[in-house]
């Protein structure tokens, strides 16, 4: 099992996307994004996606170096059309666009509609944190594979349909990053790779019975995975999924794909200075973080954290300690490589 420092995932990430043609700056972003998405604790978006990506660039789904086209400029209002470019560049570049002109307006309401796999979209979050703003995103991910059930749905309707809200906060952002399913569907990969068990209230088989067998989803492409918190997720998921569509126009889980992850997203940037001043908003914050942390500990649990702080402390440890990387996601890993051309002398340089 490989252990990869933070250099050689980004080193690594970076040769494969060249080879996949992205220009330099574009190659730059994504293993950035995929790095830090490892060294965050998320494996299910770092280097592991790469397979996916090679699978996508071959069939013409994923574009590198593509130009988002503007749909809508007005005003707070912006929204793009990624037409399949790639997703870390394509969200990059859509939310600098969104931060500079909520640095004008106040606000931003963006819409990114029609991406690839955009990633970790807590990544988006703590672009707009870095600039004094606040963040929420609505995100969908139309594929032909459904992922989530719906309450009480025994079919898989819905992607994974991630939902943020960030915020600067005494350690760096309450980040809110999550799937509004139990887990995101790449920890199920994760799981089923490395030979593990899912814990209960994940996933259902076909007819609808819970399964702990992350292979029923990975290998047989059946069942689905539950919403987190029953009615509520569930409704969250609903609502992602309308909120990234509805209004930006993007592809809707409904709608014919062809093979393929689009991702769409409504996000609301907006600029803490212009709304109440960034010290008192970041002030506010704290206090409610200091608050909520002074509580006693329940039983069963050793810390009370608040969302942001899991990724800072996964961080701090992979940063430097190195990510290990199982056997089966390496393989399938290096495959993607040389199925674009990386030799094995370039894998071996790229990660030391
Ligand atoms: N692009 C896409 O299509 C897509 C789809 C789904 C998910 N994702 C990504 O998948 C990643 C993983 O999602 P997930 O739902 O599995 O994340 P998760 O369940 O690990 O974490 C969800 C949230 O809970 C917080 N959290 C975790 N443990 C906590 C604790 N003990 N106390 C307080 N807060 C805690 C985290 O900080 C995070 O904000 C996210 O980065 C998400 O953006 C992307």
């Amino acid at each position: 099992m490989p252990r990869l420092s933070s250099k050689a995932l980004y080193s690594f990430a970076h040769l494969v996307a060249r080879r996949m043609g992205s220009e330099e700056a574009e190659a730059h972003e994504v293993a950035d994004h995929l790095m830090r998405a490892n060294l965050a604790g998320h494996d299910s978006h770092g280097i592991g996606m790469l397979p996916a990506y090679v699978r996508l660039l071959k069939a013409g789904l994923l574009v590198p170096n593509q130009t988002p086209e503007t749909v809508v400029d007005f005003g707070a209002l912006l929204v793009l059309d990624a037409r399949r470019g790639y997703g870390q560049r394509m969200a990059g570049e859509a939310v600098r666009r969104a931060i500079a002109r909520a640095r004008e307006t106040g606000a931003c309401v963006l819409g990114l509609r029609n991406s690839a796999h955009i990633g970790r979209v807590g990544t988006y979050g703590e672009m707009a944190v870095a600039a004094g703003m606040s963040f929420t995103a609505y995100v969908n991910v139309a594929d032909h594979h459904y992922a989530q059930a719906p309450f009480a749905c025994r079919d898989a309707r819905l992607g994974t349909n991630p939902f943020v809200t960030a915020l600067p906060g005494p350690e760096g952002p309450v980040l809110l990053d999550m799937a509004t399913t139990t887990v995101a569907g790449g920890k199920v990969r994760v799981a089923y790779n490395k030979g593990q068990k899912l814990a209960d209230g994940i996933l259902i088989d076909d007819e609808g019975h819970p399964t702990n067998d992350p292979a029923v989803y990975i290998r047989d492409h059946a069942g689905a995975l539950l919403s987190f918190g029953g009615h509520k997720g569930s409704g969250l998921a609903v609502l992602c999924e309308m909120m990234s569509t509805a209004l930006t126009g993007g592809q809707r889980a409904e709608e014919p794909t062809k093979e393929g992850i689009l991702n769409s997203m409504l996000a609301i940037v907006i600029d803490l200075n212009r709304i109440r001043g960034d010290a008192d908003a970041r002030a506010a914050v704290a206090s409610s973080v200091a608050h909520i942390k002074a509580s006693r500990v329940a039983p069963g649990h050793d810390a009370i954290l608040v969302p942001g702080d899991p990724e800072r402390r996964a961080a701090a440890k992979r940063g430097a300690e190195g990510v290990d990387i199982d056997d089966t996601s390496w393989r399938d890993i290096t495959e993607a490589a040389r199925a674009v051309g990386a030799t094995d002398a370039e894998i071996a340089a790229a990660i030391g």
